[in-house]
């Protein structure tokens, strides 16, 4: 859905595109849990995650306080269980001991859930009200469940056991792709007023004027990475910050997360399959600091959030910022990596039409790209609609990552898109791409 067609849609065009989001969301949320039986459900598969029976109930339980109570002011359904599926008042290690709803119980609860927010969508009227406005509280709880989606495909990875996800692989190379791109130094427009369903963290919309820089125009590939851990780059602290080097240490990392050495070179397990690595894949399962220790050592760094938006939004003719690299129009298969389609980034070279206007590709889809700025509000943010969402995350312990990755919904992920974690999760489908700080004599106009 995007902004532009909202806005000038009618509520029954958005009534019928938001029934239409809900259903193509939740088949996905049916198909992650019903790959695996009842025990597998209710199993917690890493400490860092949920039993994906949390995950669905939690899910149906955000939909139910948004949009059964507060947007329709209905009675609850199963007000009892509020505190099982409150993610601040239950620490993830401590789910599996809680007593949560089975799988058969879970699901008919969404399913009740669902008919009564598909009744309310009927009657609803799109009025000035902050929380329905353009259909917002909607599109807040699709992308609410499409980001549980991103979550449980990431507890799927961590599943040991044979493989039961399936999906064609990603398209491969049809363009040559540069190795960097000069943005030159200028003010761009950075986060929106005007995209309907932008969450609070996205806004408003703020000029920013960044001197020149040069990006990489694709995601770090396991190629490159490779030299960097065949060069030694886990065992110098030159390249790592204090507190990397620390958890380097600590964790012993030797190399991505599911990777293992295969003969001579290296091996990853992807869903429960295991492959030799491929080369021209961007790097994923990569914390930040290791992003960070991979840049030093190619005497580059990580682009700041606002760097990496410029690069993915401003269209040098106009001066605009745009939705999407390729322009304002929803992403299709053509444009990016997204939506689980694949199970596994792209080679670079495979979305040429995903690219930029200065030649930068695959900013959106592949893998989430780590950025060098911890998650604070824009200037001028104000909390909306709770502030959990995003506020309470503020301060120095996240790093931001943008982009989305091939896990990451259509629907949630855009240009101004903010993701965040905490610098040692590797978990989650992340990578990362360089920049630089321009020369003095890339710089003149
Ligand atoms: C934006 C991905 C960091 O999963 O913790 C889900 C999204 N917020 N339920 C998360 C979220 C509440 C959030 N991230
Ligand atoms: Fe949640």
């Amino acid at each position: 859905m995007t902004g532009a067609t909202t806005r000038r849609t009618g509520p029954e065009q958005l009534r019928s595109r938001i029934a239409a989001e809900l259903e193509r969301t939740r088949a996905r949320t049916a198909l992650l849990t019903e790959a695996v039986d009842e025990a597998d459900l209710m199993r917690q598969h890493s400490p860092l995650m949920s039993p994906l029976v949390w995950d669905l109930a939690h899910v149906g339980n955000q939909e139910e306080l948004w949009l059964v109570r507060d947007v329709g002011g209905r009675e609850p359904v199963r007000r009892d269980i509020d505190d099982l599926y409150d993610a601040f008042k239950q620490p993830r290690r401590d789910r599996p001991t809680l007593p949560l709803l089975p799988p058969q119980e879970a699901r008919a609860y969404l399913l009740t859930v669902r008919d009564k927010v598909l009744d309310l969508l009927d009657r609803v009227a799109f009025t000035d009200r902050p929380l329905v406005v353009d259909g917002f509280a909607f599109g807040m709880i699709v992308q609410h469940e499409q980001q549980h989606d991103e979550t449980m495909l990431a507890t799927h990875q961590l599943r040991a056991g044979p493989a039961v996800l399936h999906a064609p692989p990603p398209p491969e190379p049809t363009a040559r792709v540069a190795a960097e791109v000069l943005v030159p130094a200028g003010e761009f427009t950075m986060g929106t007023d005007t995209d309907p369903w932008a969450l609070d963290n996205e806004r408003p919309a703020h000029r920013v004027h960044l001197p020149a820089y040069a990006i990489d125009a694709a995601p770090v590939t396991n190629g490159r990475y490779r030299e960097f851990i065949a060069d030694g780059g886990y065992e110098d602290p030159r390249w790592w910050s204090p507190a990397g080097w620390r958890h380097r240490r600590e964790a012993e990392l030797v190399a991505p997360m599911h990777w293992r050495r295969d003969g001579d070179g290296w091996a990853y397990r992807r869903f429960g399959r295991w492959a030799p690595v491929r080369d021209d894949e961007p790097v994923v399962h990569v914390c930040y600091h290791e992003a960070q220790a991979y840049a030093a050592w190619a005497g580059r760094r990580l682009p700041t959030e606002a760097e990496w938006e410029k690069a993915a939004r401003w269209d040098p003719v106009t001066g605009r910022s745009r939705r999407y690299p390729w322009g304002d129009d929803d992403p299709t298969a053509e444009h990016a990596n997204l939506g689980q389609r694949h199970l596994w980034p792209a080679p670079v070279g495979a979305y040429p039409a995903g690219a930029s206007p200065l030649g930068v590709h695959q900013l959106i889809g592949d893998v989430w790209e780590w950025t060098s700025t911890p998650f604070r509000g824009h200037p001028g943010f104000t909390a909306f609609p709770y502030r959990e969402y995003s506020e309470v995350f503020f301060g120095d312990d996240h790093r931001v990552l943008r982009g989305g990755s091939f896990g990451t919904d259509r629907a949630a992920c855009r240009g101004t898109f903010r993701n965040w974690d905490f610098p040692i999760r590797r978990q989650i489908f992340s990578g990362f791409r360089c920049a630089r700080d321009a020369r003095p004599e890339e710089s003149q106009p």
